[in-house]
């Protein structure tokens, strides 16, 4: 069997009270400059950090973040010297703190660091706080900034991005309006099953990923329906952590390639993009593992069938449903893509060969190309 590395905080936070608990910390530390970065319908969350001396609040995070915008906040960073970099918010906000505690000591830039396993360290300590229950960034070492100029997602991946400490705490997801309740959910899903059929999928891994899906088959729903209802939230938040656990060693194929020009052109959010794809790179792939694809379907909460085919299409309906119901765009239509960006987007697409290469069966570009058709509608 493969060998696999499990990375993961020093110390995990999870349920009502994380935030007091990551103060309480902040301050038996003593640290005297700390960083706080945040994003702007968020961060009243972060007034109880700001009691605490030494803190700077940013919180011009306002969207996926730009090579432009880390460096901003890199600048930033660098009049601060902070010994500890907080992160509140949704992923975007996570990956920049983590990218910005890993490089304010201004040993290394961005460009250099590009790429899976290029950081040379990371001197400043670092919690991260998720608002949002999906992208897993507040346990993984990737960190994901749009390139502006080529219109490509960009990845950072290394052991010196894990944060020291998250704390999860599901009274920092009650406020999240339901169109972000159920993109990030549909993130948190695409991880969970991306990362259990998947060509690098380990034992070690697959528990994560099942118990992911099955707590986004039985609560999403509600989280998106009843923003308040603290026992769907923490569930979610569970499912986030479980996918991020599962990003470090195995991490995710073809849905997430293929959603990558979406958001690089059409600036669609990360969990729209995948969820949107989700159900066509999944028809693509269910012959190439029909049993694995079962098992996600089962524990999405779909009854087993004889034949593991038909359970695995039946998985895939309840994901469409599941769409549906969260308000989600069935179709590349919806979003506004036109025809005319296919190729576009396969050219694009298929530079994400670190993702490429784990997808259940090989994608070509033609292959890329009939997907993104079928998504069309
Ligand atoms: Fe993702």
């Amino acid at each position: 069997m493969r060998r696999v590395t499990l990375l993961q905080p020093n110390k995990l936070v999870l349920g009502c009270g994380a935030l007091a608990e990551c103060k309480r910390e902040l301050s038996e530390r003593g640290f005297q400059r700390i960083l706080v970065v945040t994003a702007p319908p968020i961060a009243k969350l972060a007034a109880p950090l700001a009691e605490l001396p030494g803190v700077v609040v940013y919180d011009r995070i306002d969207r996926e973040p730009t090579f432009a915008m880390f460096e901003q906040l890199l600048a930033e960073a660098q009049k601060v010297r902070p010994e500890a970099v907080v992160g509140l918010g949704g992923g975007s906000v996570l990956d920049v703190a983590k990218l910005v505690a890993a490089l304010a000591d201004g040993r290394q830039q961005i460009g250099d660091v590009l790429g899976i396993g290029r950081l040379a360290g990371r001197s400043a300590f670092l919690a991260c706080l998720p608002t949002t229950s999906g992208t897993g960034s507040e346990v993984s070492p990737n960190a994901i900034l749009l390139d502006t100029t080529d219109r490509l997602k960009k990845a950072v991946i290394s052991p010196h991005l894990v944060p020291d400490a998250s704390y999860m705490d599901p009274e920092l997801a009650v406020g999240m309006p339901p169109a972000v309740t159920a993109s990030s959910g549909m993130d948190a899903l695409t991880h969970c099953i991306e990362c259990y059929a998947n060509r690098a999928a380990h034992p070690a891994v697959d528990l994560y990923a099942l118990e992911g899906i099955r707590l986004i088959g039985a609560s999403l729903e509600r989280a998106v329906v009843h923003g308040e209802d603290l026992s769907a939230r923490e569930a979610m938040m569970r499912a986030s952590l479980y996918g991020g656990l599962c990003l470090g060693p195995v991490n995710t194929g073809g849905v997430h390639a293929l959603a990558y020009p979406l958001g690089g052109e059409f600036e669609i959010p990360h969990g729209v993009s995948n969820a949107v794809l989700l159900p066509y790179v999944l028809e693509f792939n269910l012959p190439a593992m029909p049993e694995r694809y079962a098992e996600i379907a089962v524990a999405l909460g779909v009854p087993r069938l004889a034949d593991p085919v038909a359970t695995a299409r039946a998985g895939i309906e309840r994901i469409r449903q599941l769409i549906r119901t969260c308000g989600l765009p069935a179709t590349l239509s919806e979003l506004g893509v036109p025809e005319s960006a296919i190729p576009r987007m396969v050219e694009s697409a298929m530079t994400v060969t670190r993702l490429l290469k784990n997808n259940p069966r090989e994608i070509t570009p033609e292959d890329a190309e009939r997907i993104y058709r079928s998504a069309l509608g």
